[in-house]
């Protein structure tokens, strides 16, 4: 493949009329990707669109019902090629990840025996721990934890052998942290928790926005994403292999199909948001270029958007240490930017997280402060009870003068 042209956010940045946003005379600074990203205007146009053709509910004998059926074949079809998924049938739409989440581990839950165990991390989110908590609790089944390094936040995936064992039902992981930003090698996880014979499911919410997506490659069982954080609406996705979505038990109605992926879709989908979650895709996808296909061109922009947040991340992790009294968790190392998202937890000596949250808004810098949900990275940090963390996120629409914007912000706080 040849090497990727740097990415110019100036162009991209046009599309987003949410950037063009003014607060005091200035332009807004959205550093609140990791808790949901702006959209381009064809993903707006795609969602108002399918409102304004006239839709139906799916699988009638007549025109709008087609149409509906079309919109969702055509982003289960987009969505194959974000994840690499081998086939439609493998892709799954809900609510949000949180409730596909909840409706696997209530499937996986009755396959366990009492004495079974399964394995949560203290990177992750809430939203891949307390379902598997609750599902165990059902079950009578242990919880083992893996622990992440509190220097520089990363898994500690060393520890994960004598964690594993014939027991091991389950492992829940992150791809990357939304707290903290440190990516997980989970295709070497997914190895050592299959030669235990430990199912793997991954967390990709946060990561999805800032590298590209295998499933193939990683061979995970079950994965899931949620639209909102990677420039479309608010959809959950969830791949499972095709075996697995097949053979387990679903919580669904009786009319419902009793095949993968119709079983687990509950109720009617947000169908609107299945044209967007098309647009999001075909967005990233035109990063790559124009050429190839759309698997191909995501791949492209995908290696795009990791070179142009490295540079991001590198530019604020200089201008952080000339910050008095700011410490920033997670890999600060610049040499060592490949392991991390450009997503920085700070914490800002004599201020706390809420209070410099609320004075960057003023100024019209969106930034997240507490646990966003990262509840045991906080408690592991012991920065649960100090009102957790301040949450600077960067994605590819974000520019250098952001960077320097935050930067001379924190700076004139004190
Ligand atoms: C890493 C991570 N996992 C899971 C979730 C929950 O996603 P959803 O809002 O789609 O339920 C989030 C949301 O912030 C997240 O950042």
């Amino acid at each position: 493949m040849k090497s990727a042209t740097p990415l110019d956010p100036i162009p991209l940045r046009a599309q987003f009329p949410a950037l063009q946003l003014k607060v005091g005379g200035e332009t807004a600074v959205y550093l609140d990707g990791p808790g949901g990203t702006q959209v381009p205007q064809s993903v707006i146009d795609a969602m108002s669109g399918y409102l304004r053709h006239g839709g139906s509910n799916s699988g009638g004998p007549f025109l709008t019902s087609h149409y509906t059926d079309d919109i969702t074949n055509a982003a289960r079809a987009a969505m194959m090629d974000f994840y690499n998924a081998r086939r439609p049938a493998e892709i799954v739409f809900g609510q949000n990840m949180t409730s596909l989440n909840f409706s696997l581990s209530r499937a996986l839950a009755p396959t366990w025996q009492p004495g079974d165990e399964i394995i949560v991390t203290r990177l992750d989110h809430d939203a891949n721990i307390s379902p598997w908590l609750l599902a165990a609790q059902d079950s009578g089944v242990i919880v083992r934890w893996l622990d992440f390094e509190p220097t520089d936040c990363t898994l500690r995936l060393d520890l994960l052998p004598d964690l594993l064992s014939e027991k091991t039902r389950l492992l829940a992981i992150t791809y990357a942290s939304n707290a903290v930003g440190s990516i997980t090698d989970v295709q070497r996880a997914t190895e050592l928790a299959h030669a235990a014979g430990a199912l793997v499911l991954i967390d990709s919410v946060h990561f999805a926005p800032h590298g590209l997506l295998d499933v193939q490659a990683i061979d995970c069982d079950f994965l899931l994403s949620s639209s909102y954080k990677y420039f479309g609406p608010h959809t959950g996705i969830l791949y499972g292999k095709y075996e697995l979505l097949d053979s387990l038990t679903a919580y669904k109605v009786r009319p419902a199909s009793n095949k993968a992926p119709g079983k687990w879709e509950t109720g009617t989908q947000s169908f609107e948001s299945l044209a967007g979650v098309t647009a999001a895709v075909e967005y990233i996808a035109s990063i790559g270029g124009e050429t190839g296909t759309r698997r191909e061109r995501l791949v492209q922009a995908q290696t795009r958007i990791k070179a142009y947040e490295m540079a991001l991340s590198q530019r604020f992790l200089l201008g952080a240490t000339q910050v008095a009294g700011l410490r920033v968790f997670g890999i600060t190392d610049v040499e060592n930017l490949e392991n991390r998202t450009p997503t920085f937890a700070v914490s800002l000596a004599g201020m706390s997280p809420k209070d410099v949250a609320t004075r960057l808004g003023e100024q019209g810098i969106f930034v997240w402060h507490g646990d966003y949900y990262a509840v045991a990275v906080m408690e592991r940090l012991g920065v649960q009870n100090e009102g957790g963390l301040v949450r600077i996120g960067f994605v590819h629409y974000n520019t250098a003068e952001e960077v320097d914007r935050v930067i001379a912000a924190l700076a004139n706080l004190r």
